[in-house]
C-alpha cells in the first residue's frame, strides 16, 4: 500500500502513520508545519518518522500547487488520506481566511490530485463540530449537519460537499471522517488535555467555559487511527452497509463518525486529569465562548457497521497515557 499522508506532522498524522508503517506501509508524508502551535513539537514527530526507512517526507504547503503535484507525483500513491487542516474553533473567529486558504483551497488541490491518480481511495477529515446547533443526541451521519455553529465547521461542511459532488462526477470514493475531540500522547498544545495538563502543573488557573457545563465524546488516538485504518479499506461503493450507512445514492461517498460514544462532563474530565497528576486544578469558571457547541456525542454504529471495531480507551487510562508522554517529553 502507498500511502499519502496530510498532515503527518500533525498530532493524528502522526499517529496514523506509525499504524500505516508499522504494518509495512509505503507513507509519504506532507505538512506544510504551520505556526498554529509550536512548531518544535512538529519536526519532533516528523523527525520520529523520518527515522523509518518507508517514510518519505516533504514540508509544504496545501496550497503550493506545484509543490504538491511535485511530491504527489513523485510517490504515485494509491490512498490518499488528508489530515492536514487549520484546525481548532476559537482560532477561526479571528483568524477566517486561513481556514479558506487550509481547507477549502488545499482540500480542493489534494482532491484533483487524487483525481490524476485515480487513487483507490481518498478519506478526508471532517469534524463533529458539523453537527452544529443539532441537539438530537447521540450524533448519526444522516442527522441534520446544516448549522454550523463555527467558520473552521463551515469550511469541513463545505468540504464535505465539495467531495460528495467530486466523487459524484468522476467515481472517484471518497470517505470523511468526522472525528470527536480526539487526545492522546502527542496531543495538541490548544487543546484541554494539553492546556489543563500544563497549567495544573505551572500551579496555574484553567479557563472553564459555559462554568462547566459543557460535554465531549472523548475519543483516544489510538482507537481513532485504527478506526481510519479499518476504514482505509471500507471503500465506498454502491451497495449500502446496513441501515445507519450515510452512502449517498449518487457517488461513491460516505461521511463516518469515529468518536468514542460516550458523553463526558467537562468537569469529569478535569477530575480525571487531577486523580493522575495527584493535584488539584485552580479552577477559573467563564461563559461560553463564542462558535463553541455545549455538547458532542457520536453514534458509532456505522464505523462498527464498516470495521468491526469501535473506540474502547477508557478515559482514565488514555489520560494517564497522556500524562506519561508529556512528564517524559517536557521532563516535569
Ligand atoms: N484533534 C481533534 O480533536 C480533531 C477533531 C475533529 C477534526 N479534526 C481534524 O483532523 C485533522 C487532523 O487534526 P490534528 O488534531 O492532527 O491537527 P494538527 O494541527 O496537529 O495537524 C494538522 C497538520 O496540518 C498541517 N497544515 C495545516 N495547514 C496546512 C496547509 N495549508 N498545508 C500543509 N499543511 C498544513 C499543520 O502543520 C499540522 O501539522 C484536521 O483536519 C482536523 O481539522 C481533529
Amino acid at each position: 500500500m502507498r500511502v499519502l499522508v496530510t498532515g503527518s506532522a500533525g498530532f493524528i498524522g502522526f499517529h496514523l502513520s506509525r499504524l500505516l508503517l508499522a504494518e509495512g506501509a509505503e507513507v509519504q508524508g506532507f505538512d506544510g508545519m504551520t505556526d498554529y502551535y509550536d512548531v518544535t513539537l512538529k519536526q519532533r514527530r516528523h523527525a520520529i518518522l523520518a527515522e523509518h526507512p518507508r517514510f518519505h517526507r516533504a514540508e509544504a504547503m496545501l496550497e503550493d500547487r506545484a509543490a504538491l503535484d511535485a511530491v504527489v507525483d513523485g510517490f504515485a500513491p494509491d490512498i490518499i488520506v488528508h489530515l492536514a487542516a487549520q484546525a481548532g474553533v476559537r482560532y477561526s473567529i479571528d483568524n477566517p481566511r486561513s481556514y479558506v486558504d487550509s481547507n477549502i483551497i488545499g482540500s480542493f488541490n489534494i482532491m484533483e490530485a487524487a483525481l490524476r491518480h485515480r487513487v483507490r481511495h481518498l478519506l478526508m477529515a471532517s469534524t463533529s463540530s458539523v453537527y452544529g446547533a443539532n441537539t438530537k443526541m447521540p450524533y448519526a451521519e444522516t442527522d441534520k449537519a446544516d448549522t454550523p455553529m463555527s467558520f473552521y465547521a463551515a469550511t469541513k461542511k463545505a468540504t464535505e460537499g465539495m467531495a460528495h459532488a467530486w466523487a459524484h462526477i468522476h467515481g472517484l470514493p471518497i470517505t470523511m471522517f468526522r472525528f470527536f475531540t480526539v487526545y492522546g500522547p502527542w496531543g495538541r498544545p490548544d487543546m484541554a488535555l494539553f492546556k489543563f495538563t500544563r497549567a495544573i502543573l505551572d500551579g496555574q488557573p484553567i479557563d472553564i467555559y459555559n462554568h462547566g457545563e459543557l460535554w465531549r465524546d472523548f475519543t483516544y488516538v489510538d482507537d481513532l487511527v485504527h478506526g481510519i485504518r479499518g476504514l482505509i479499506d471500507a471503500v465506498p461503493g454502491t451497495q449500502p452497509a446496513g441501515p445507519m450507512d450515510s452512502l449517498s445514492p449518487v457517488a461513491p461517498w460516505r461521511v463516518v463518525n469515529i468518536g468514542n460514544s460516550s458523553k463526558i462532563k467537562l468537569l469529569d474530565f478535569v477530575d480525571a486529569i487531577e486523580d493522575t497528576l495527584g493535584r488539584k486544578a485552580i479552577r477559573n469558571y467563564l461563559p461560553m465562548q463564542p462558535g463553541d457547541v455545549p455538547a458532542t456525542w457520536a453514534d458509532a454504529t456505522l464505523l462498527h457497521e464498516l470495521t468491526g471495531s469501535r473506540p474502547s480507551t477508557p478515559l482514565a487510562t488514555g489520560v494517564a497515557r497522556f500524562v506519561d508522554w508529556y512528564r517524559a517529553y517536557y521532563k516535569v
